[in-house]
């Protein structure tokens, strides 16, 4: 993060909607260097936030990089980037680093006024952590799994999408989220280290019967289904007696650590923008482990949300299962 005032330059090697905070950041007549693009996805921009301040674009991928360049010049590149960083340090005039999971505190910072005083030189966190990419897999690939798919490639994450039909069906879906996008099976997707699952209720049972895991030996499956029964427009919530719908899925993933979230939330609202200038869009979750709870949160916060712990999935599960205060309860969090 650079030192004074707002930045001059910005470079983003993230792109869609990190691209409008960054060009919000930027001083009238500013650069913004579009670098790699990992989502894949267009660079979205107010027309507000560009009319009138005599902005510049400038930009390359990776992949333009990568194929319009033999071997020898993109090891001659690197070593150029390399060398001039070592040399020329003052070209890199640093107030303070971040991680990129706290990468929305960087961008709040570079925007307050009189930043970049008296702060420590480092800032994340917490010391031992940095950000690590993902592999989520995606039982479902329905609005739910591609609004939380746009959102975790937009963050540097690997994700593989699976479906009922077969990953044919998904090509489309898949091209347009990106390089880091892929479609399997359901077998391939609950591979991953962290698993979305987000099918109807009623095709639960399949999709883990296709998934095929006898023990998930511990890995964290985010639970994003409600527990409707029926057809539109006649649809009920099950009725589960006392069991709360988060336990009764728990108790279909054998060692898995589940966090009941994204449930509350239509996909409309898990699709879009999370900031916005009141806060940030709440996701809740519960969950029974804290490690995973906590991974979980880390995962919301960097697609933007502001993620809101509310304890064990027998309580918590049941505020925000249908019926419960929590659920459909659209609010933001000021920060
Ligand atoms: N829509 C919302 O606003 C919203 C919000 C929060 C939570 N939820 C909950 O999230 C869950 C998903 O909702 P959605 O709206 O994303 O549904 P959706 O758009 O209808 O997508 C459902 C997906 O599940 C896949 N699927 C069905 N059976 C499967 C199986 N046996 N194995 C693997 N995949 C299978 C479907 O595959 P095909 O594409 O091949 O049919 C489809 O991709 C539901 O439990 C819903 O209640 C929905």
């Amino acid at each position: 993060m650079a030192l004074g005032g707002r930045p001059r330059v910005v470079l983003d090697a993230v792109g869609w909607a990190l691209a409008t905070q960054l060009i919000g950041l930027l001083e009238n007549g500013g650069t913004f260097i579009a670098y790699g693009l990992l989502s894949g996805e267009p660079l979205l921009s107010s027309t507000t936030a560009v009319i009138g301040r005599e902005l510049r674009i400038r930009g390359v991928s990776v992949g333009q990089w990568a194929h319009g360049r033999t071997p020898e010049l993109q090891a001659s590149d690197v070593e150029f980037a390399v060398k001039l960083a070592r040399k020329a340090p003052e070209l890199f005039d640093v107030a303070a680093t971040y991680d990129l999971t706290d990468f929305q505190e960087a961008l709040a910072e570079v925007g307050r006024p009189g930043k970049g005083r008296n702060r420590p030189a480092h800032h994340a966190s917490h010391p031992c952590e940095s950000k690590r990419v993902m592999r989520i897999g995606m039982l479902g690939a329905g609005q739910v799994a591609q609004a939380v798919a746009r959102h975790a490639v937009a963050a540097g994450h690997q994700v593989a999408l699976s479906n009922c039909r077969g990953p044919a069906f998904i090509a489309s879906v898949v091209d347009r989220l990106g390089p880091l996008a892929s479609a399997g099976t359901p077998a391939e997707a609950a591979q991953a280290e962290l698993v979305l699952l987000a099918v109807w209720w009623t095709d639960v049972p399949d999709a883990l019967a296709a998934a095929g895991v006898k023990d998930w030996q511990g890995r964290i499956v985010i639970d994003a289904t409600n527990q409707f029964v029926g057809n539109p427009p006649n649809l009920q919530a099950a009725d589960l007696g006392d069991v709360p719908g988060s336990e009764h899925i728990a108790s279909m993933l054998p060692g898995a650590r589940v966090v009941k979230a994204f449930n509350t939330l239509y996909a409309a609202y898990i699709a879009a923008d999370p900031r916005h200038p009141a806060g940030r869009q709440i996701v809740f979750l519960a969950g029974d482990d804290s490690e995973a709870n906590r991974r979980v949160a880390t995962l919301v916060e960097e697609f933007g949300f502001a993620a809101v712990n509310i304890g064990g999935l027998r309580e918590g599960g049941r505020l925000m299962q249908l019926g419960g205060p929590l659920s459909g309860l659209h609010a933001l969090k000021q920060d």
